[in-house]
């Protein structure tokens, strides 16, 4: 019977680009869906951005646009990597769309019509210098449960723990620095705690082969309270206080949703608006009791796809997911902590600007996963052996080495028989289809590949024990090496279908070069006969170890800079040092009479006196502004006699290089707890 999946990989935050581990979830999840495909499946592979929250709709007003626009921006850039790296996504999403504004209000109403909608006040972090409740992620502090440095207000990445954000020990806001200030207000909680929620949750949760075994084990210590009662399920707080961006709560003014609540319905948002696209029945469909339901994701979302997200479904009154597929984080260079900064990290568009094989990279990670909850390390070293050595040296080439002799010799034409070595050789080849398409379906990609990989090594043995390149040359040995030559383009295409989960551009190149329909799994266990193929084209080049390490360079300096203007000729260390600057507060400012751009500014830089500084920010500020403020002196500036007074040294400030077209002044300001007469180095 055709199974009927339903594929997601978790929806990405819409606030950057796509990192390799994006490329990688995406990966293992594209590999799984084209090998079900193969195997006559039906299957629905949707994604879509995850538009909401406080970070986006803060970045967006850094950026001076609006929620929308900024998501846009980011929805635009993601087709150059799905493309790129042949992700075969049905459908791409957005959670800001209406399907899931419509289908979180469903969902909620039917969790409030279930008595597990709850209203508490509560207790939140405030921050009092930006005057606005402060979003879990806007707070850190010492996790409450393993006393973890630096984490955020609404889960742990060291042991995984979720709370909420008082329970942070020394919190700060990240907008400010200043420590928040606690206030009250209503929220909306998802009764998580309640007795009918603990039940069904232990009996899913459990449900044989729903979920890896490690996973498992992580779920049973978020169940178990300790000795003091703490742990176990808590109710979840899913509402948050204007402003925020994100989908109304139905009857609550000023309230919204929680982005975690509104973010997985939004795969059944993408899939309903994939069905509108397509004319076909959402509702009957995820009423089928048939439909298998998989998400894939990495493992620090766990406890939202195990435990909130089946227990949401389930209280609406729908099907709840089948399995959820956890994977572990991708490294780059030995662990290096994935980083935005320049030349670390692996940055996917660079990769493909390079002209690097997008499935070169899709063949190493797939050789590199399993089915359990690891990480894996990308290493260019270890990536140009397996590229070179495994796909191109043993798999390419046996179609390289057979090829030409086909074409020149026998005008493409395969001999109908292949001999008793050949056709043992292709019946063992073909044996292996079951035990490689059982490793596929469980998610073993690596085992997969390596036994495909043995294959081709049977393969190579055939073709240097019966040396066709020898047999070329000799008299009336033409139909031995006619036979030899389409025993391994036979080989070669069964190869091409155990690889073409993972390489599938390289194996739409192989059907037209054999002139054959798309494969699907079960065309291994057939023969292509008398056939006649196309010419040989080269199908995949060596990885060039040069180009990969050019991935790895920080990109050059960049000779401009934005603001239009030149980078001034390199200096040394002792140039710098040779600049005195100082911390100094503004004691006093005032209007030049006379002057329509200066400002006369008592500065005090810690030196027992104060100084006489003239500056021409009067464009920018009122005195009143900046009376008690900090800022930098420089302050061996040689004192300078002007029409209104001597300035005894200068105060910093930014400007754009064309003031006419930019205008605009920055005095600069240290971070607090800077005093007067510091030096600045
Ligand atoms: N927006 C949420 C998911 C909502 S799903 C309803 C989110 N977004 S994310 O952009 O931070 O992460 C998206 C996916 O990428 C997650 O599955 C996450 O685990 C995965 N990865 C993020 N960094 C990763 C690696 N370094 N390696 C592999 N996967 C990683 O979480
Ligand atoms: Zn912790």
């Amino acid at each position: 019977m055709t199974r009927k999946l339903f594929v997601t990989t978790a929806l990405p935050y819409a606030n950057a680009n796509f990192h390799i581990g994006h490329i990688m979830e995406y990966t293992q999840a594209d590999i799984w869906v084209r090998f079900q495909r193969m195997q006559g499946q039906q299957v629905h592979f949707v994604c879509a951005d995850d538009a909401h929250g406080a970070p986006i709709m803060i970045a967006a007003e850094k950026a001076g646009i609006t929620p929308q626009a900024f998501v846009a921006n980011i929805a635009a850039g993601r087709k150059a990597y799905l493309d790129g790296f042949h992700i075969s996504f049905d459908n791409w999403h957005s959670t800001d769309g209406p399907e899931n504004h419509e289908l979180s209000q469903e969902v909620y109403r039917s969790l409030r019509k279930n008595e597990l909608i709850e209203v508490k006040t509560i207790e939140q972090f405030f921050d009092p210098q930006k005057q606005m409740f402060l979003p879990d992620r806007f707070i850190k502090g010492e996790c409450p449960k393993c006393g973890a440095k630096d984490q955020y207000g609404d889960s742990c990445e060291v042991c995984g723990a979720v709370y909420t954000p008082t329970e942070l020990k020394h919190p700060f806001s990240v907008l400010t620095g200043a420590t928040p200030v606690i206030k009250s207000s209503e929220h909306y909680f998802f009764k998580l705690s309640d007795p009918r929620c603990v039940a069904f949750l232990e009996e899913w949760t459990q449900t044989p082969n729903r979920l890896q075994s490690e996973v498992l084990n992580k779920i049973k210590e978020w169940f178990t309270k300790d000795a003091e009662g703490n742990g176990g399920l808590g109710d979840w707080d899913i509402s948050r206080d204007a402003p925020y961006f994100g989908i109304e709560i139905p009857d609550a003014p000023g309230k919204y949703f929680y982005v975690w609540l509104d973010a997985p319905i939004g795969y059944l948002a993408s899939l309903k608006n994939y069905f509108g696209k397509v004319g076909a029945d959402f509702d009957a469909f995820m009423a089928d009791p048939t439909v298998e339901q998989i998400h894939f994701i990495g493992k620090d979302i766990t406890y939202f796809h195990t435990l909130f997200w089946p227990a949401m479904l389930h209280f609406s009154g729908r099907k709840t997911p089948n399995h959820v597929f956890v994977h572990g984080f991708m490294t780059v260079n030995g662990g290096e902590k994935m980083s935005k900064s320049r030349g670390t990290g692996l940055d996917p568009l660079k990769y493909l600007k390079l002209g690097l094989n997008a499935e070169a990279l899709r063949y190493y990670i797939a050789a590199k996963l399993n089915a359990r909850v690891e990480d894996l390390d990308f290493n260019p070293e270890d990536f140009v052996a397996r590229v070179n050595s495994d796909l191109v040296g043993k798999y390419i080439n046996i179609a390289s080495r057979a090829a030409g002799f086909l074409t020149k010799r026998f005008g493409g034409h395969l001999s109908g028989d292949l001999g008793v070595e050949g056709r043992a050789l292709l019946d063992g080849l073909r044996a292996h289809a079951p035990v490689i398409a059982e490793l596929y379906e469980e998610r073993e990609f690596g085992k997969a590949l390596r036994e495909t990989m043995l294959l081709a090594d049977r393969v190579n043995e055939y073709v240097d024990q019966n040396k066709p390149w020898e047999l070329a040359k000799l008299e009336g040995k033409d139909a031995v090496l006619h036979d030899v030559c389409s025993v391994c383009i036979e080989a070669f295409r069964l190869l091409t279908i155990y690889l073409k989960p993972v390489l599938p551009a390289l194996a739409a190149r192989v059907e037209a070069f054999l002139r054959v329909e798309a494969m699907q799994f079960a065309d291994a266990q057939r023969s292509l006969g008398a056939h006649q193929i196309g010419a040989y084209e080269h199908l995949m080049q060596r990885v060039d170890p040069k180009v990969v390490e050019a991935l790895f360079e920080p990109p050059p300096a960049p000779k401009v800079i934005p603001g239009g203007e030149d980078l001034a000729p390199e200096i040394k260390i002792d140039d710098f040092t040779k600049v005195d600057l100082r911390v100094a507060r503004i004691v006093k400012a005032e209007h030049v009479e006379g002057s329509d751009k200066l400002l006369r500014l008592t500065l005090d830089a810690g030196e027992g006196r104060m100084r006489n500084v003239f500056s021409g920010i009067k464009s920018a500020y009122k005195p009143e502004d900046l009376e008690g403020k900090l800022t930098v002196l420089v302050a061996n500036l040689a004192p300078r006699k002007m029409k209104f007074g001597i300035s005894e040294g200068m105060v910093l400030a930014a400007s754009h290089a064309n003031e006419k077209a930019n205008p605009g002044i920055f005095v600069l300001e240290p971070f607090p707890g800077a005093q007067p007469g510091m030096r600045i180095r």
